[in-house]
């Protein structure tokens, strides 16, 4: 039987996965493809280490360019992470005319187009399902499955680490800290975790995201990004209130002929399915001109999910070898795609719940929603608990009439723009105790 040779770059938590699932599954990979997928080496930081699947020891090696450079290797699977080692490995590859298989949205949000014009100048394919939601095929249904439909707008939940934190302070309560340890725990979050609760990785895999629903390439640094560090548990409470969940949301929407992106929790009406979205499972809404909506959902992270995406792209690269068409089929859904500007931010315009920490004194009320009306900013919800809210475990011991009390406003739509400027005004008044609490109101707003 014909084998197809792998060289793999890493063996972390899904380079664990990927030899697990290549033995797990071998009968039914060879049934499917008519060939053996053999890994022949692997490049790996340490030689000893106590890793969570059993490896022969002689195909370690910790020389990433001994891997690449093997003729008994045809594919390279690149799980290294992070941007520079990658970058440099990918490129070797591709130069040696290797294929490449990769889970590394950081690389291809900051060098995609480095690395896919190497690619096509080389004829070698670059698949890189496991790079957005981890085991969700949304790269591939993006690619084929929506080829013949113009996307308008997409809303995702592509973080699994951030879903499954606010999953948990909605539910529990349970301190952002804890919540975090616990994911990585569970091999959800990235080496560097700020990237997951900061926004940065949803931001990537949104730039990923927009090439192959748009056609364009847009620099991910310039997509808008909130983490999700600063929410209260408090506003998990009034969400639910008003009939929202909070979960963080990456958008990317075609408005006036430009691409608004942003990647920020954002409060979801509970009759969106992506409401209930919990833990660290990944969906992608899209919604296109003759599907209509559709909507993908998964496992978004972990060994064994983001491992069967990689394992997928190595059974399609193999297929295309054995079909001799490797190189030669697009690898970015457009043909030719042109850079592009994203929307400033301060022209979106959503709808947006504020939490005010005001000191409870007659015309506070008046005094806020005076400056929001001079910046355009229409009032569609206001509630003030009747009574202050309860001391702070931090030491919060005003008392009587200048204890703190919480002021919350539901807006209509209005324009980011003047929404922050009139937030500017509203924390130098006086009676302003802590800076407000905002979050954007998720709306599906098709053009
Ligand atoms: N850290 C990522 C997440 C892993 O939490 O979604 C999958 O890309």
């Amino acid at each position: 039987m014909r084998e197809i040779g792998i060289g793999l770059l890493g063996l972390g938590n899904v380079g664990a996965g990927v030899v697990k699932l290549l033995k797990d599954n071998a009968q039914a990979i060879e049934a499917r493809l008519g060939a053996r997928v053999v890994v022949h080496a692997i490049a790996v930081r340490e030689l000893e280490k106590a890793r969570p699947v059993e490896v022969d020891r002689d195909l370690l090696t910790r020389d990433v360019a001994e891997v690449i450079a093997r003729d008994d290797v045809e594919i390279v699977c690149e799980l290294i992470g992070g941007a520079d080692r990658a970058r440099s490995a990918v490129l070797e590859a591709i130069a040696r005319k290797k294929h490449v298989v990769t889970a590394n949205k950081l690389l291809l949000a900051m060098h995609g187009e480095e690395v896919f014009a190497a690619a096509e100048k080389q004829g070698v394919d670059v698949y890189y399902e496991a790079a957005v939601c981890g085991g969700v095929p949304v790269i591939r249904t993006l690619r084929e499955g929506l080829a013949s439909d113009r996307i308008d707008a997409i809303y995702g939940i592509v973080n699994g680490t951030s879903n499954f934190i606010l999953t948990s302070m909605a539910s529990v309560g349970r301190p952002f800290a804890d919540v975090l340890a616990d994911a990585q725990a569970r091999g959800y979050a990235e080496a560097d975790p700020t990237l997951d609760i900061g926004g940065g990785d949803a931001s990537h895999k949104l730039a990923i995201l927009i090439m192959l629903c748009f056609g364009v390439t847009v620099d991910a640094d310039e997509i808008f990004v909130e983490g999700i560090e600063h929410l209260d548990p408090i506003d998990f409470v009034y969400a639910r209130k008003f009939g929202y969940e909070i979960k963080p949301l990456a958008i990317a929407r075609q408005v006036e002929g430009e691409i608004e992106a942003r990647v920020h929790p954002a409060m979801v009406p509970q009759t969106w399915l992506l409401a209930d979205v919990p833990g660290a499972k990944n969906a992608l809404y899209v919604h296109s001109y003759a599907l209509g909506a559709s909507m993908y959902y998964g496992a978004g992270a972990g060994m064994m999910p983001t491992a069967m995406a990689a394992v997928s792209d190595l059974i399609e690269v193999a297929r295309n070898i054995r079909a001799e068409v490797a190189g030669a089929l697009p690898l970015r859904s457009y043909q030719a795609l042109v850079h592009q500007p994203l929307r400033d931010i301060a022209e979106l315009r959503c709808r947006y719940y504020m939490r005010f920490s005001v000191v409870d004194q007659p015309g506070v009320l008046g005094r806020i929603t005076t400056v929001l009306g001079n910046h355009a900013v229409s009032i569609a919800q206001v509630v003030q608990e009747e009574s202050a809210r309860p001391s702070r475990p931090d030491g919060d011991d005003t008392q009587g009439t200048e204890r703190p009390v919480w002021v919350v406003v539901l807006t209509h739509e209005a324009r980011e723009g003047n929404v922050q400027q009139a937030l500017m005004q509203i924390a130098e008044l006086d009676v302003v105790v802590e800076p407000a609490a905002v979050i954007r109101i998720a709306q599906y707003i098709v053009p």
